[in-house]
């Protein structure tokens, strides 16, 4: 019998943990390729040569060039690895787009920068262009693996391509809110037909949306958790593609995320001043100590909360600051560490000068912070108003700090409810994005957490879920292996 190929794809993503990270996209575009790559998929990450990339990793010679219609001349794809996981990488590296300080989005104001749609344009076409083997990098995979909209035009390249023989092209939605759109002028300088641009195509409310693109021309379509599948195809969160979606339901999967588990690990994280595990808890409390001491927070042995967030409209951290007064007059202290919009910013500031040695927090970007967070606090809260699937809900039960989460996407998907089964909770859900709710759910944790007998089995129950990549890995093959047999 003839052994099957070897699968082989192109996991083309706009950001790449530990190097370029504004949220969980980056931490999914190390892992997952890590996983497949376990069971044996050739799988290679193309992003792009942002600064911190070039600085920090091997650069292979001689550099490839790879023809790029949008910008009418060669981009380098420079090739390395990633250091943890030994995934190889292509990164594109078109010094005029992404060799600049700064955010892989935004400047350091947070404005948008002016040139994404030629930015991440280009980024689509490359992908595109090693996806119908145009290049002679070596390379020809046959599922290209798309993320989000900055990788959105990817699958229209390809629809449009002239090379007939070319990937199938898989679309992973990570956040449906964010859809890439610009004035329908940007099409001929992108190279992409005007044929493209209609309701069947390209075409969005007068916009070209890189999002609908993807969604349109992809083979397949995945999201990261089984109820935001479900969800975005409802006007409430459907962000204007729920009929779309809707239609394309035979080839939409809900696919929930796993975790680095290297990465997050009680036991050898090196960024906890102490271990521990199942087996030898006592180290937590010794996070916590340090935490409260590093926070600046005061010595009583009160109850933690632990907030690792961006601060967006999304994340419903609006509704913690209007009830963390009552909690903190009933005895609780926060450590909040996030940054985003200025209102939120400004709102948890506040908070801290109202309440010196009650409230730790720290506006910015910290990952060694957010495992410290995640390991000392007692709980951790996350109001999200929708949630495509959430990494922080995961780590937090990995870490033995109960979640109190808002029942929405990856969220339901991923903790279960002391409310419903309360001997095999590992968390708390409330089911309306109110302050009440939420208020109502972190009393409820508060008097467990009184009980620790009560207390111990929640955390027990979240430290020993099984949050690898294993199961979801497994899906995502199944699904490439369906692509290539339609190849
Ligand atoms: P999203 O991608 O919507 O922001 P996720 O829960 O999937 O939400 O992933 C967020 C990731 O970003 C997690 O790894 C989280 O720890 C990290 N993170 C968010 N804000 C910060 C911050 N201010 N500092 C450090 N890490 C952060
Ligand atoms: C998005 C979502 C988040 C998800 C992450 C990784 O940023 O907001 O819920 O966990 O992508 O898939």
């Amino acid at each position: 019998m003839l052994k099957p190929a070897q699968t082989t794809v192109l996991f083309a993503t706009s950001e790449l943990y530990p190097f370029i990270k504004t949220g969980g996209l980056a931490d999914v575009s190390a892992s997952l390729p890590a996983a497949l790559q376990e069971t044996g998929v050739d799988v290679r990450i193309l992003t792009p040569a942002y600064p911190p990339l070039l600085e920090k990793l091997p650069q292979k010679t001689p550099r490839k060039e790879l023809f790029l219609s949008s910008i009418g001349k060669g981009a380098e794809l420079i090739e390395t690895r990633h250091p943890d996981t030994q995934t190889p990488i292509y990164l594109l590296n078109y010094p005029p787009y992404f060799n600049r300080q700064g955010g892989p989005y935004q400047n350091a104001d947070g404005e948008d920068w002016i040139d994404n749609v030629w930015r991440f344009g280009l980024l689509g076409e490359a992908a595109a262009a090693i996806g119908s083997y145009e290049t002679k990098i070596g390379f020809m995979p046959q599922i290209l693996h798309c993320n989000d909209w900055q990788t959105g035009l990817a699958p229209a390249y390809l629809h449009f391509s002239s090379n007939k023989a070319h990937a199938k092209s898989l679309m992973t939605i990570h956040n449906l809110a964010f859809q890439g759109n610009f004035p329908p002028l940007v099409l001929p300088r992108l190279d992409l037909p005007w044929e493209a641009y209609n309701l069947q195509g390209v075409e969005f409310y007068g916009h070209l949306s890189f999002m609908k693109a993807g969604l349109q021309y992809a083979d397949a379509i995945t999201t990261v958790s089984p109820s935001y599948a479900k969800e975005i195809q409802t006007e409430a969160l459907g962000f204007g593609f729920n009929g779309l979606l809707h239609e394309r339901r035979n080839v939409l999967t809900g696919i929930v995320n796993g975790i680095h588990e290297k990465e997050w690990d009680t036991s050898t994280d090196v960024y906890l001043p102490q271990p521990y595990s199942l087996k030898q808890p006592a180290g937590k409390h010794g996070c916590k100590k340090t935490l409260k001491k590093e926070l600046g927070l005061d010595n009583q042995d009160s109850p933690l909360i632990g907030v690792v967030s961006r601060m967006t409209y999304q994340k419903g951290l609006d509704l913690l600051l209007e009830i963390a007064p009552l909690l903190i007059a009933a005895g609780v202290q926060f450590s909040v560490l996030g940054n985003g919009e200025a209102p939120l910013e400004k709102g948890f500031r506040d908070l801290a000068t109202r309440f010196p040695g009650r409230v730790g927090l720290n506006i910015g970007f910290d990952e060694a912070l957010a495992h410290r967070i995640t390991a000392g606090a007692d709980m951790f809260v996350m109001p999200s108003r929708y949630e495509p699937c959430g990494l922080n809900q995961m780590y937090s039960q990995h870490y033995g700090t109960p979640p109190i989460v808002n029942a929405t996407g990856g969220l339901i998907d991923t903790v279960t409810d002391y409310n419903e089964e309360p001997s095999k909770a590992s968390g708390f859900i409330f089911y309306e994005p109110t302050a009440q709710a939420l208020l109502t759910s972190i009393r409820q944790a508060l008097e467990c957490y009184k009980r620790p007998r009560i207390w111990h089995r929640i955390m027990r129950n979240g430290m020993k879920r099984d949050f690898s990549w294993r199961n979801s890995a497994q899906q995502y093959i199944e699904i490439y292996n369906r692509m290539k047999d339609s190849l």
